[in-house]
């Protein structure tokens, strides 16, 4: 079965809390928070998600999955940490060493957050094999990080093929999450390919009954 976390960047702020008042009661698995610095990408979102994820965090008992979108990872991890998230994804390209890597892993864990890292459409999985074993999860770029509503880049599967192949042959229980494009046309093929969470935004978003929308995604 593939866990659906739902990205709430494209929620408007005017009915924010009946938005993730709904999606919760619809069964989402996880509420992902799309953290960018304009930096690392183009856009802008850290003052909406801070606001978002503290709303979450009062009205809410959902697993929050945030994905740092950003170069300074770790004054973000600690803007975090007193929200309690499930899961803090940061981006591999957005680390100047393998021993910052381990650094944030290490960091993340003592504060009892689940450590994953992401990897965009253009990186290898051959650069994040060595931290499998010590992370909760890792996050397969679908799209180019930066805006919801892109197109899904089939390519992208083979990578979460090879990563889900690795992590068997291995007997790792690191788990695989993609993130970006993922619709009912595409959540078979990110199934088929290993995932077992997929992140949805503007297929849940812009759905007119979220739990229709969540029921066919599954
Ligand atoms: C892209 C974000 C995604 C994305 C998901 O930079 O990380 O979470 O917005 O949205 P959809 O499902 O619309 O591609
Ligand atoms: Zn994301």
């Amino acid at each position: 079965m593939v866990e659906i976390s739902t990205s709430i960047l494209t929620v408007e702020r005017e009915n924010a809390s009946k938005t993730f008042y709904d999606l919760e009661v619809a069964g989402t698995d996880y509420f992902h928070i799309d953290v960018m610095d304009g930096k690392f990408v183009e856009k802008n979102t850290e003052e909406m998600m801070y606001e978002y994820a503290n709303t979450i965090k009062q009205i809410s008992n959902i697993p929050i999955d945030v994905h740092l979108m950003v170069e300074d990872i770790m004054g973000n991890i600690n803007r975090y940490i007193p929200l309690e998230p499930a899961i803090i994804t940061f981006h591999y390209e957005a680390c100047k060493s393998d021993e910052e890597v381990i650094n944030y892993i290490k960091y993340l864990k003592l504060n009892n957050i689940k450590a994953a890292i992401s990897i965009k459409p253009n990186t290898s999985v051959e650069t994040i094999k060595k931290f499998l074993p010590i992370i909760h999860m890792a996050l397969i770029m679908t799209v180019e990080p930066g805006k919801g509503g892109q197109k899904l880049i089939p390519e992208t599967l083979k990578k979460v093929k090879e990563l889900k192949e690795y992590v068997e042959k291995n007997n790792l229980d690191t788990y695989i999450e993609v993130d970006g494009g993922v619709n009912k046309d595409t959540i078979n093929m990110a199934k088929e390919a290993g995932a077992d969470i997929a992140v949805v935004g503007s297929a849940i978003i812009s759905a007119d009954d979220f739990k229709q929308a969540i029921k066919e995604l599954r």
